[in-house]
């Protein structure tokens, strides 16, 4: 990996893994809605680094900054898409489950299905989406959490089949945190197996660079998804 781009990356585990990427000589392009943040995580980085401010709830409008951000890193093999938004909503408001919606699911769909097209014509590319253990179980605090998760992370296995059906060499890495100390995180008293966001960055580095097809983070995580699968959706329903 020589050039990747991060949707999401003023903030948290996008943030983190710029500086892991940048340590590790890869040059990176960095999105977000807030530039001062970009700005200022661009002057932290010891490599070469382009600033593209967007907002993927906008699509058309983040379609062509990503196009554009592309063209002005002369081409890019990576693109990782990690921006989203959490939270809870305890009073269900419709405004607050479409702005997650718009976030979390269109703006991912939106992202993927660029970057796709701008791979398939290069003849190859990676594109790595940060999906959440979340996906594999309901939330009665925030469903629309955790549907968002459960969208994408299928969405990236169909991507998958799709690519191979295609024969283009194009791969979709969905990567699957448990809980993270970052600022969607915070306030959020009922977390264990917590892990740093640099920690987290640093094993969706490994993931990418070892071109897994899923990747739980941190590793342990991989044994909760393991038991989400095999308890019958009726615990659940019942343990609420
Ligand atoms: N923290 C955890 O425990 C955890 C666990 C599993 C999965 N995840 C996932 O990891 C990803 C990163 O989350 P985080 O925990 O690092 O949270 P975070 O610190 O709040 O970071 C979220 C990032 O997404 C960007 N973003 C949000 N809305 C955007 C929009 N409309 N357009 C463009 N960028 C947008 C934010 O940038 P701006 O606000 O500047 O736009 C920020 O850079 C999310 O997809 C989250 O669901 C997190």
């Amino acid at each position: 990996m020589k050039k990747a781009i991060i949707i999401g990356a003023t903030s948290g585990i996008g943030r983190d893994l710029a500086k892991v990427m940048s340590e590790n000589n890869v040059t990176v392009g960095l999105t977000g809605r807030r530039l001062e943040k970009l700005e200022s995580l661009q002057n932290e980085l010891p490599g070469d680094s382009f600033i593209m401010q967007m907002d993927v709830a906008m699509e058309k409008e983040a379609i062509t900054a990503l196009n554009s951000l592309i063209e002005r890193m002369q081409g890019v093999d990576t693109v990782v898409i990690n921006a989203g938004v959490g939270g809870a909503n305890q009073e269900y408001t419709l405004n607050t489950e479409l702005y997650l919606i718009d976030i979390n699911v269109r703006g991912f769909v939106a992202m993927a299905n660029a970057s796709i097209h701008y791979f398939a014509e290069r003849g190859h590319g990676h594109i790595v989406g940060i999906s959440s253990i979340a996906s594999l179980l309901p939330n009665p605090r925030n469903s629309a959490y955790n549907a968002s998760k459960a969208f994408i992370s299928n969405y990236m296995t169909g991507l998958n089949m799709k690519m191979r059906k295609w024969g283009k060499d194009i791969l979709i890495t969905d990567i699957r945190p448990g809980f993270v100390y970052t600022p969607l995180t915070s306030g959020n008293e009922n977390m264990f197996w917590v892990s740093d966001s640099m920690t987290a960055s640093r094993q969706i580095y490994t993931a990418i660079r070892k071109r897994k097809r899923v990747a739980y983070i941190t590793k342990r995580w991989r044994l909760i998804a393991w038991l989400l699968k095999i308890v019958p959706d009726g615990l659940f329903v019942r343990a609420v």
